[in-house]
């Protein structure tokens, strides 16, 4: 790992709050996910799932974590079945876990051999009643692929038939909404990397340079600083390309007078940022992309005042909706005959921003979280709004992600990015 190990007491703080939500008698098992084969010997660089992670540490493929509360053998309360290490494997992969590494990792006493699992998975399937499953059930899930998790699923519902199944995806979605000060830090420290990340560019950027090149300075310092890679597939959209919202081809050059979109974060420990800034390719805007950009900017800074606890995740989409339709006429770019007559269920402004200002941030990038309940303390969102004008031939995007706060306004992760358009200019410029 590039990381600094983490203080475990958060994984074992996530154990805690998650068998406390567990039925009487009931066992939970996480799977790690598959390493995935590309072609020949060739694979993609290995990522743990989320959920194992989130409650063991354990950042290594072929691991899996059992958790049994109410276990009568107290050992098997908690579990590890990790693949075995040996010196042909050290020699070959480089360090894998010992039991004494994973227990420093993760705080989890008893760790057994991945060879063992079967045996002492029969002996605690016959002392438990419930077993719960990990299923994907984020809002935005669409996998087609069969997960090593979905395999063990079917070969436990398979092997052990009259057990009774509960899920373990609500109470994640739950748990893993609301931020720990540990994985906060973590968070701050992804978003610090994003800024030396955009620093670097601001220095760089000049007419006729190449989307990729600028995409090459921000990975140039997230390694340097610990970060494994992009969070997410960078977006890095000059001119018109900033009109295409998933716009990851990056192969175009920079021609003065544009604006850049970049969408782009950098990831530590697993744990995400996701920012966006939209600079000037020649280092000024002109007025009407100012004025544009100043907007925007508005409409993040009062759409963040509005992420407190309590909050509607709904009906704050509603408002910003509202702050936008009016900055799009002020613009110019809606009349009131549009806004009168626009479809409730498609209102005017999404012809300029058709995507939604917020969402959970954290180990994912769109992390979990339960979109239909209340806003809460020490959960993560970004505050994304947008204007896109392909007739214009430019698109501007601001993006910071924010802790909501038990009082006042949310916290801003990305407070020391640049983001106001003088600041900008005099960077570019310095
Ligand atoms: N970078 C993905 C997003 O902004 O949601
Ligand atoms: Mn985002
Ligand atoms: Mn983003």
């Amino acid at each position: 790992m590039k990381y600094y190990p983490i203080n475990n007491q958060l994984f074992i703080k996530n154990r805690k709050n998650f068998t406390a939500k567990m039925k009487p008698n009931s066992l939970a098992v996480f799977n790690s996910n598959d390493i995935y084969p590309i072609s020949a010997d060739s694979t993609m660089p290995f990522e743990q799932h989320r959920d194992i992670f989130y409650l063991s540490g354990v950042d290594q493929e072929e691991s899996i974590l059992v958790l049994f509360p109410d276990c009568p053998k107290e050992k098997h309360r908690e579990i590890l079945f990790l693949r075995e290490t040996n010196e042909h494997i050290a020699i070959w992969e480089g360090e894998k876990l010992t039991k004494d590494k994973a227990f420093q990792v993760s705080g989890i006493k008893t760790v057994y051999w991945l060879q063992d699992m079967e045996k002492i998975m029969f002996e605690l399937m016959t002392q438990c009643d419930t077993v719960y499953i990990n299923t994907n059930e984020h809002y935005r899930a669409n996998v087609e692929t069969e997960t090593r998790e979905d395999r063990y699923t079917k070969w436990l519902k398979e092997k052990y038939p009259a057990h009774s199944v509960a899920k373990s995806a609500p109470i994640l979605q739950r748990l893993r909404s609301v931020k720990d000060p540990i994985e906060i830090d973590l968070i701050q420290k992804a978003c610090d990397i994003t800024e030396k990340g955009f620093r670097r560019v601001l220095n760089f950027v000049k007419p006729n340079v190449w989307e990729f090149e600028i995409e090459a300075e921000f990975i140039h310092e997230f390694l340097n600083n610990r970060s494994k890679k992009f969070a997410y597939t960078p977006i890095v959209a000059s001119g018109n390309n900033a009109n295409v919202l998933h716009y990851i081809e990056n192969n175009q050059q920079c021609k003065a007078g544009d604006l850049i979109l970049m969408d782009i974060g950098a990831e530590y420990a697993n744990y995400s940022s996701d920012m966006t800034r939209t600079i000037p390719v020649s280092g000024r805007f002109n007025k009407r992309q100012k004025a544009v950009y100043n907007a925007v900017n508005r409409i993040k800074i009062e759409a963040t005042k509005m992420l407190i606890p309590g909050t509607d995740w709904a009906a704050y989409h509603v408002e910003v909706g509202k702050l936008m339709t009016s900055e799009l006429l002020l613009l110019g770019l809606l009349d009131k005959a549009d806004v009168q007559n626009e479809n409730p269920d498609w209102p005017a402004y999404k012809t300029y921003f058709m995507h939604g200002t917020s969402h959970h941030m954290g180990l994912d990038t769109h992390d979990y979280g339960i979109l239909t309940e209340p806003m809460q303390p020490n959960m993560v969102f970004t505050v994304e709004p947008a204007i896109y004008i392909p007739d214009e031939g430019f698109g501007i995007r601001l993006e910071d992600d924010v802790v909501i706060q038990e009082h006042g306004e949310p916290f801003n992760l990305m407070r020391n990015i640049p983001i106001e358009a003088d600041e900008i200019e005099d960077l570019m410029n310095s």
